[in-house]
């Protein structure tokens, strides 16, 4: 398939959150994957928030993260990925260091486009993480627009790993309203950007949820985010339609969940949870039903 200029040996990729570091490339490829998404990658290094940060809910089929963005820092991890021998589609997720306030976030994701563009096939504005103070608000209007405007213009003077255009996406949150959401997305597609990713993790806390770790601070992913992201991507495709290509992640813990957001219009699709809950064979039911 190809999605935004470039060509996917097939339509499943890692979400980002995984492989933060680029540390397992070459042994995620091998579970069948045709996009392997690292990052979220931050200019500097960093550490993240205090452990614990990650609580498997297992009742529920659900993880609660807030690791906020630890990571070795965008040389260390060019270095590292420049040395992966997959030769599929790799994608990079880029984000903001914590230090770094809302006025300036644009120079980092700028610093990290420099350093990853060259060894990504395509790279990820992630504004969506909850788990960074405030940085769902670059995600408003005001800021999200000229943001935007900069990260394409400074995009002419890129390539990609293949020497050839660098497609830009941006990664959103399940948490806007339709109505928020409608005003995001048309601020992105008038950028234009390459793609959309929907959804990153969630702060609604349903009240069906019943394992111990329910009341967690961070980032709720797996199986009860599936309704909220096929919610969003629902609205998206009614309102815009299907000429910007969008990458559906959120709750796909089946073949048949992969299946119905391909069928919905979605171009790709990702996971994470499912393949903590369902295991590495996932990948290749997916491949065998889709
Ligand atoms: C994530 N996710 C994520 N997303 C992102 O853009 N940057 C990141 O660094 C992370 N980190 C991360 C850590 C952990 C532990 C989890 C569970 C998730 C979000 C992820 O890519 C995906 O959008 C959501 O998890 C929803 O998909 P699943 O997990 O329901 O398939």
């Amino acid at each position: 398939a190809t999605v935004f200029g470039l060509n996917f040996e097939n339509r499943v990729g890692l979400a980002a959150g995984l492989d933060k570091n680029g540390l397992a490339v070459d042994g995620f490829a091998r579970l069948g994957f045709g996009h392997l998404e690292i990052g979220t990658v931050t200019p500097e290094p960093q550490s993240g928030n205090q452990k614990p940060r990650l609580f498997r809910l297992k009742r529920d089929n659900a993880i609660i993260n807030r690791f906020g963005f630890n990571n070795d820092g965008a040389k260390s991890i060019e270095r590292r990925l420049r040395k992966a021998s997959f030769k599929g589609i790799l994608g990079v997720n880029i984000g903001k260091n914590k230090a770094t306030d809302n006025i300036s976030a644009v120079d980092d994701y700028l610093k990290c486009m420099e350093i990853l563009g060259p060894v990504a096939d395509y790279l990820v504005i992630n504004i969506s993480s909850p788990n960074t103070f405030k940085l769902r608000e670059l995600s408003s209007g005001r800021f999200l627009s000229t943001m935007l405007s900069q990260i394409l213009s400074f995009r002419k003077n890129l390539k990609n790993r293949k020497n050839e255009f660098l497609p830009i996406l941006i990664k959103l949150s399940p948490d806007e309203s339709d109505k928020q959401l409608r005003e995001t997305v048309s601020t992105c597609l008038n950028a234009p950007v390459d793609g959309l990713i929907l959804t990153n993790t969630t702060m609604t806390r349903y009240p069906s949820l019943t394992s111990t770790h329910n009341k967690e601070k961070g980032g709720l992913s797996g199986m009860p985010l599936a309704a909220l992201s096929i919610s969003r991507l629902r609205a998206v495709i009614d309102h815009f339609g299907c000429n910007t290509p969008i990458i559906s992640v959120g709750g796909i813990m089946s073949d048949l969940a992969a299946k119905q957001r391909l069928d919905m219009g979605a171009s790709l699709v990702q996971i994470y949870s499912g393949l903590i809950y369902s295991g590495p064979r996932l990948v290749k039911s997916i491949l065998a039903t889709c």
